[in-house]
């Protein structure tokens, strides 16, 4: 993804969602996007799939190279051979994603799109493959069975099943385990990176919890309104976390009676469609000068394979005054 802006219009105004996102992602790699709440994680996926919800949201510009091949411009019709093919999407809430309707064996070989030219006994051979594939036991038992009459564990297998059904290149899990309990969420995270070892598939992992990056992740990027603030190798980044933003998202503590944002750091990241000029942590920083209001932080290599946004790092930080009695204030 490089400088990628995907922008809300409405009558407010324009949202800026996700402003100026790049990164990149080699096969068999897993990328960790991580931050609070709003800031553009989801959006960011979406626009990878160019599900954007419209007509509210548009990609105002960036690209998105996919084995050499820009799909920002492609029509409807050739993102459908993308979508599934080539990049998979597991959703947010696996409990929702289920068509409850319908079996576990219609739904996948739905997936498996093998549902009308295909004989029945090859098509009920290819769905027990896929169970079998992430560890579904006795799955020919499973087959008829619907949703409600399974675990939340194995619903989010069958999900699973029906994201790598198609030989993705990519997957993209987007906080996948928010509604399972700890045993089973890493039981899967398991299942994925097994997965993910047998195909060399390219995973980006979107989550809050830096357990999870801890242990899933080879690179992480933490997003702080609408863009990423810092990027780098897993260990690089829990060893030097470097943005004030990172720091304080390491030493928050989750707290567990707000579903709606995790992380208690003081203060609110500002509004997606009043940014300010300047750093868009700037309010939260202990370290905030006034070159951090003035001017957007410019891109500082801290390592080889460690990037981060922040004027602490810039040559030219020493010489800053402290932040200013007036522009105090106006935090205040
Ligand atoms: N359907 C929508 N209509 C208008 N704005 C939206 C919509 N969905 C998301 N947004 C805006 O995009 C921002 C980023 O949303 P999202 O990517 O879902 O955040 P995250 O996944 O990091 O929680 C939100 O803060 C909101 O301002
Ligand atoms: S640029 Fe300034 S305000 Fe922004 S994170 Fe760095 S020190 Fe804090
Ligand atoms: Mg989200």
């Amino acid at each position: 993804m490089r400088d990628l802006h995907t922008y809300f219009f409405n009558r407010w105004g324009v949202t800026k969602a996700v402003d100026g996102v790049s990164f990149s992602l080699r096969e068999g790699e897993t990328l960790g996007i991580v931050g609070e709440s709003g800031c553009g994680k989801t959006m960011t996926a979406l626009s990878l799939l160019r599900l954007i919800p419209k007509p509210a949201a548009r990609i105002v510009s960036g690209e998105i190279i996919l084995d050499g091949e820009d799909i920002v411009p492609k029509s409807e019709k050739e993102m459908r051979k993308v979508r599934g093919r080539k990049i998979s999407m597991i959703l947010q809430d696996p409990q929702t994603s289920l068509n409850p309707v319908f079996t576990i064996g219609n739904q996948l070989s739905e997936a498996l799109g093998i549902h009308q030219r295909s004989d029945r006994k090859d098509m009920i051979n290819r769905a027990i493959n896929a169970l079998r594939n992430v560890r579904v036991a006795a799955p020919e038992s499973r087959l008829d069975d619907f949703p409600h009459q399974m675990s939340g564990g194995m619903k989010q297998r069958v999900i699973g099943a029906i994201a790598i059904s198609s030989s993705p290149k990519l997957i993209i899990a987007d906080e996948p385990t928010t509604a399972l309990d700890v045993t089973i969420q890493l039981q899967y995270l398991r299942l994925l990176k097994d997965i993910q070892a047998e195909t060399g598939l390219a995973i980006i992992f979107i989550t809050h919890d830096f357990g999870i990056v801890a242990r899933m992740c080879d690179r992480v990027a933490v997003m702080y309104a609408g863009r990423i603030v810092e990027d780098a190798d897993v260990r690089d980044l829990f060893n030097k976390p470097s943005h004030p933003y990172t720091q304080a998202l390491m030493a928050s503590v989750p707290q567990m009676d707000r579903t709606d944002r995790l992380f208690a750091i003081e203060g609110q990241p500002p509004a997606l469609y009043a940014l300010p000029e300047g750093c868009r942590f700037a309010d939260r920083c202990p370290h905030v000068r006034d070159i951090c209001r003035r001017e957007y932080p410019p891109k500082i290599d801290i390592d080889t394979d460690h990037m981060t946004h922040c004027w602490m790092f810039d040559s030219a930080w020493k010489d800053q005054p402290e932040e200013s009695a007036s522009s105090q204030q106006a935090v205040e």
